[in-house]
C-alpha cells in the first residue's frame, strides 16, 4: 500500500534524466500469485553526466530477485520496494542491466501495474504503474523500444497480447506457451501493456490511406462477442476520420482492444493495445442506452486518437498532461460532432464543462490546466486538465482561424514526432505558422479560475450607434491570489427586430475580427455604427470561451433570443437561464415561506418549441429539460439548501406540465415508434424528447400507468431506464414501481453493466431514506466494493447524483460515507479519492450541513495510513 510521503513535485524542478533506456526487453513468466519479470535494459549514460552519478530507478511494492550488469552480478546497490539505487557503474557509456522481480497480480487490488480481472492478466501503467512491474525510470520523457515475451499456461491463458506487432509464438513444455511482441515505436513506460487470458474476440480489417493493412481485434469475455460490434464500427470510423481531418495514419500492422470488467478509468491508450473498461465496449439495444452508445463512440475515438496525440508525441512530464489529454478530448469532441448533431453535441459539452469543471475551478481543488505542483499525479486527471484543456484548444482555433490551426498541428506532428514535448513546444508551432505571439493566450494554461465577463451596452438612436463594453475579472484560487486579464475570444451577433443578424459594417475599438471580439484587457469598449435600430445582443456564441457571462437581459430580450438567436447554443443557453431564474426566484420565496409564482411565458415558449418541426428532436429535448438541481446550486453559489432547490424545481416542473398537459401528451404519443431500434443520433433524439415529455407527464398524471406502460413496452434500454427512473423517483412504494424493479432485476440479473443502472436509479431516489436503500443494496449479491463500476454505479451515483438524499440534514450520510472512503482507500486509493472529490463543493452548503461535512472530512484527515491520493484531496478540501 502506498502511503503519503508528503513530497511535492514541482514543474520548475524538471531535469532531464541522467540515463536513457534505449531498449527494453521484458520476459513475463505469468503466474496468478508469483509472476517473474525479467527486464533487460540497454542503458546509456547521457553526455556530460559524471561516472559517479548513480542510476536511480523507481519501484512500488517490488520484490527484487536478482540484478546483473553486463552479465555480472551487481553488489553496490540498495533495493527498497520503491527505489533501486545502483552505484559503481561500468565506465562505458552504454551497458545492459538485467533486473528480475517477483510480483503478485492476484493481490493487486489497486488496479495499477499487473493485476487480474475475472482471471485475465491485465495491466494499467499510466501514470506511475509500470514501477509496480519492474524497477525503471518511470517518467514519460524516457522513451524506449520494447520487446516483450509472455509465457503462460496455455489453457488458462490462450490469448497473449502486448504492444506492437506479433513476432513469434508457440507451444512449450508443461502445457505452457509463449508469444513474442515487438513495438518499433519508442515509447514511455506508461504506454506499456500486456493482456493474457481466455477471451473471445471479433476481428476486422482496415486499409490506411497509404495502403497499410491493419488487423483489428476486440477481445471480450466469451459470450459477449456480439456486443462488441458497435465498438468495432466506431473504431473504423475513428481511423478514417483521423486520416481525413488530421492526415494521421495508423502505424502498426495490428490494433487490439481488450475489454476488462475491473478498471479504474474509462480506457487506456497503450500503444497498439488499448485496454478498456468494458462499459465502453459492450453494447446492444437491450442493455445499452443512447448515452452508452455515444460514450463508446467517444472513448474508442479518444483512445485511438491518442496514437498521435499522446503516443507518437508524448508528454515531457506529468505537468504537461493537458498536452495529450486536452488536445485528444478536443479531437474526440470534434469527431462526435461530425458523427452526430454539432449543435446538440456542443450543448452537451458545455453542460459537462459547467457541471464538472466550473465547480472545480471555483472551489478548493482549483488548479491551472497545467498545474505547477502536485503531491499525487492521479489526482490531476481532472475536468480542468481534460475539459478546460479541450476548451483551450477550441479557443486557440477560434483565435488563429481554421487554416492556421491545421497548419500549426501539422508542424507539431512533424517537428515533435517521436519526442516528449511541452505546452511551450506546442504553442510555438502555432506562433511559427502565424508569425504572431500567443503569449497572452498561453496564460490560460497557467492561471486557474473561471473569469467573469460582464457586459454593458448603450444604444444611441440619434447617432445610430451601439456602444458595447466588456469587462473581465477572475477571483483568487488556492495559491494564486492575483489574477491577470486573459485573452478571451467572445463570438457575438447583433440581432435586429426581424430576428436576423445585423452585419457590422463600421466600428471603433481594437480586437474585432469577423464575428469575434478579442477581450484582452480588464475592460474594453467597441462602438458599432450604422445600426438602424436597437439590436439584441447575442454574446459568447457557441460558448466561445470557458467563462461566466453576466449579462442583464430584460425578460423580453430573453424571450426574443430564445426564439430568434441563429446560434443554437445561444438559444439553449437563454432558455436554460430563464428556467434557472424562475427556480432561483422561488427558492428565495420558499426560504421566506412565501407562495411561489411563475411567469406563464416560459411554459408558452416551451409549447412553441416542442412543436417546431424545423428543430431536431434532440435540440428540442435539451430546450425542454429543466436545469438539474446541481446546476441551480452552482448558480446560487452559497448557503445551499438542497431541499429548497428541489421543491422549487418540482414546482416549476408541475406548472409547465399542467399548462401543457394536452400538448405534451399528444406529442409524446406521436413519438411512439414502431421502427427497429438504431443507435444513431436521430433515433436517440426522438427517445430523448420522449423521455423529457414523459417526465412532465409523470408530474401531471395522477398515477404511474403511462410510465409503467413505457417500461413494459420498451424494446430498448433508453426507454426502459427512463421509465424505471420515473417509477422509482415519483411513484416509489406503488406496486408498479416495486414490480418494475423486480422485473428489471430478473431480466438483467446476469448483465452487470445493466444492473449498474438499476443500482444507480435507486441510489438517486430523492428521499431521506435513500441512505438505507443504498446500505441494503451494498448487501446485494451483485454488488462489490472491489469493482469500480459497481462502486461508482451505487455510491458515486448517491454522492454525486442525489443532492437531497445524500445531503440529508442529520449528517448521517456523511458519517457513512467517511467510513466508506476509508474502507475503499485500503484497497484502491484512486477510486476512493475520486469518490471523495464529488464533495468538493461542500463549503457552499448551508451552515448546518457544512458543519457535518467538516467533521466528516476531519475524520478522514485524522485516519492513519491514508493513501497519498486521499490525503492530498482531503487536505486541499479542508484548506
Ligand atoms: N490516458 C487516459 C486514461 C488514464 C487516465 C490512465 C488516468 C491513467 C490515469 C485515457 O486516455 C483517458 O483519458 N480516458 C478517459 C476517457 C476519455 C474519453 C476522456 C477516462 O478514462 O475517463
Ligand atoms: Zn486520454
Amino acid at each position: 500500500m502506498r502511503t503519503d510521503t508528503g513530497h511535492v513535485f514541482r514543474l520548475e524542478d524538471y531535469r532531464p534524466s541522467d540515463y536513457l533506456i534505449r531498449k527494453t526487453e521484458l520476459d513475463f513468466q505469468l503466474d496468478p500469485e508469483k509472476t517473474i519479470v525479467t527486464a533487460r535494459l540497454t542503458i546509456e549514460r547521457r553526455d556530460g553526466v559524471s561516472l559517479a552519478t548513480p542510476l536511480i530507478l523507481n519501484g512500488d511494492e517490488l520484490e527484487l530477485v536478482s540484478l546483473h550488469i553486463n552479465g555480472q552480478p551487481v553488489s553496490d546497490y540498495t533495493a527498497m520496494p520503491e527505489l533501486l539505487t545502483i552505484r559503481s557503474l561500468p565506465q562505458q557509456s552504454s551497458f545492459t542491466l538485467e533486473i528480475v522481480t517477483r510480483i503478485n497480480p492476484t493481490t493487486n487490488r489497486q488496479l495499477m501495474g499487473l493485476y487480474r480481472s475475472s482471471n485475465v492478466y491485465t495491466t494499467q501503467c499510466e501514470a506511475e504503474g509500470f514501477r509496480r512491474i519492474t524497477y525503471f525510470p518511470d517518467r514519460p520523457d524516457v522513451l524506449s523500444v520494447y520487446t516483450v515475451r509472455l509465457e503462460a499456461d496455455k489453457q488458462a491463458a490462450p490469448i497473449l497480447l502486448s504492444n506492437g506487432n506479433l513476432e513469434a509464438n508457440g507451444d512449450l513444455a508443461n502445457g505452457r506457451h509463449f508469444a513474442l511482441w515487438h513495438d518499433p515505436h519508442p515509447k514511455p513506460s506508461y504506454l506499456f501493456a500486456l493482456v493474457a487470458g481466455d477471451l473471445g474476440s471479433i476481428s476486422d480489417q482496415f486499409t490506411t490511406l497509404n495502403g497499410r493493412q491493419v488487423a483489428l481485434n476486440i477481445y471480450v469475455e466469451h459470450g459477449n462477442e456480439d456486443r462488441a460490434t458497435y465498438a468495432m464500427d466506431a473504431l473504423k470510423r475513428s481511423m478514417r476520420w483521423d486520416e481525413e481531418v488530421y492526415g494521421r495514419e495508423y502505424d502498426l500492422d495490428i490494433f487490439n482492444i481488450v475489454a476488462v470488467s475491473d478498471f479504474n478509468m474509462g480506457a487506456m491508450e497503450n500503444k497498439g493495445l488499448n485496454i478498456f473498461n468494458d462499459k465502453y465496449v459492450l453494447a446492444d439495444p437491450q442493455t445499452a442506452t443512447d448515452t452508452d452508445y455515444a460514450g463508446i463512440e467517444a472513448v474508442i475515438a479518444h483512445e485511438y486518437f491518442h496514437n498521435w496525440t499522446g503516443n507518437r508525441i508524448t508528454c515531457r512530464d506529468w505537468f504537461q498532461l493537458c498536452l495529450k489529454e486536452g488536445l485528444t478530448v478536443y479531437r474526440d469532441h470534434e469527431f462526435s460532432s461530425d458523427m452526430r448533431s454539432r449543435a446538440v453535441h456542443r450543448i452537451d459539452e458545455v453542460k459537462i464543462l459547467k457541471a464538472q469543471q466550473f465547480p472545480e475551478d471555483g472551489g478548493p481543488l482549483a488548479h491551472p490546466v497545467r498545474p505547477k505542483e502536485y503531491r499525487e499525479i492521479n489526482n490531476f486527471y481532472t475536468a480542468t486538465v481534460y475539459e478546460k484543456g479541450s476548451e483551450l484548444i477550441r479557443m486557440l482555433r477560434t483565435i488563429i482561424g481554421d487554416a492556421s490551426f491545421y497548419k500549426g498541428l501539422d508542424l507539431y506532428f512533424s517537428r515533435h514526432d517521436g519526442e516528449a514535448a511541452t505546452i511551450e513546444d506546442f504553442i510555438k508551432c502555432f506562433e511559427d505558422v502565424t508569425g504572431r505571439s500567443l503569449a497572452h493566450f498561453a496564460l490560460w494554461y497557467d492561471q486557474a479560475g473561471t473569469p467573469l465577463v460582464t457586459v454593458s451596452s448603450d444604444y444611441d438612436a440619434a447617432s445610430r450607434s451601439l456602444r458595447l463594453t466588456l469587462g473581465q475579472k477572475t477571483d483568487p484560487t488556492p495559491g494564486q491570489s492575483h489574477k491577470q486579464p486573459m485573452h478571451i475570444p467572445v463570438k457575438f451577433g447583433l440581432i435586429g427586430a426581424d430576428g436576423k443578424d445585423i452585419a457590422v459594417s463600421s466600428h471603433e475599438g481594437a480586437g474585432l475580427e469577423g464575428d469575434v471580439l478579442h477581450l484582452r484587457e480588464a475592460s474594453q469598449s467597441w462602438t458599432f455604427h450604422n445600426i438602424a435600430e436597437k439590436p439584441v445582443l447575442s454574446l459568447l456564441r457557441g460558448f466561445s470561451a470557458p467563462v461566466h457571462l453576466s449579462q442583464q437581459l430584460s425578460r423580453e430580450e430573453q424571450l426574443f433570443l430564445a426564439r430568434h438567436d441563429s446560434d443554437a447554443f445561444g438559444r439553449w443557453q437563454v432558455i436554460h437561464q430563464l428556467m434557472s431564474n424562475a427556480i432561483i426566484a422561488n427558492v428565495e420565496k420558499l426560504r421566506l415561506q412565501e407562495p411561489v409564482a411563475f411567469d406563464p411565458a416560459l411554459a408558452e415558449l416551451l409549447a412553441e418549441l416542442v412543436q417546431d418541426e424545423t428543430l431536431d428532436h434532440a435540440f428540442r429535448a435539451l430546450c425542454l429539460s429543466l436545469p438539474e438541481e446541481a446546476d441551480i446550486a452552482r448558480e446560487l453559489g452559497s448557503n445551499i439548501d438542497p431541499d429548497l432547490i428541489r421543491s422549487s424545481r418540482e414546482a416549476l416542473l408541475s406548472v409547465i406540465a399542467a399548462q401543457n398537459a394536452a400538448l405534451f401528451a399528444k406529442t409524446y404519443a406521436s413519438l411512439q415508434d414502431n421502427a427497429a431500434f438504431t443507435p444513431d443520433a436521430e433515433g436517440a433524439g426522438k427517445r430523448a424528447l420522449k423521455a423529457v415529455l414523459l417526465s412532465y407527464l409523470a408530474a401531471s398524471d395522477n398515477g404511474p400507468a403511462r410510465v409503467y406502460a413505457q417500461f413494459n413496452d420498451a424494446d430498448n434500454m433508453t426507454d426502459k431506464i427512463a421509465a424505471l427512473t420515473l417509477l422509482v423517483h415519483r411513484f416509489y412504494g406503488h406496486d408498479n414501481a416495486t414490480q418494475a424493479l423486480a422485473q428489471f432485476e430478473k431480466d438483467y440479473g446476469n448483465v452487470p453493466l445493466a444492473m449498474d443502472k438499476w443500482f444507480g436509479v435507486q441510489a438517486r431516489r430523492p428521499a431521506p431514506d435513500a441512505l438505507e436503500t443504498v446500505q441494503q443494496l451494498m448487501q446485494h449479491p451483485l454488488f462489490s466494493l472491489d469493482n469500480p463500476n459497481r462502486t461508482r454505479a451505487l455510491l458515486g451515483a448517491f454522492a454525486a447524483g442525489n443532492p437531497t438524499g445524500f445531503n440529508r440534514p442529520d449528517g448521517k450520510t456523511y458519517a457513512f460515507f467517511t467510513n466508506l472512503i476509508l474502507t475503499i482507500d485500503r484497497e484502491n486509493p484512486q477510486l476512493a479519492s475520486r469518490l471523495l472529490t464529488s464533495l468538493r463543493s461542500w463549503k457552499t452548503l448551508e451552515p448546518a450541513r457544512r458543519e457535518h461535512l467538516k467533521t466528516a472530512l476531519e475524520t478522514i484527515a485524522q485516519a492513519e495510513n491514508l493513501s497519498a491520493d486521499v490525503r492530498d484531496i482531503t487536505e486541499r478540501m479542508l484548506a
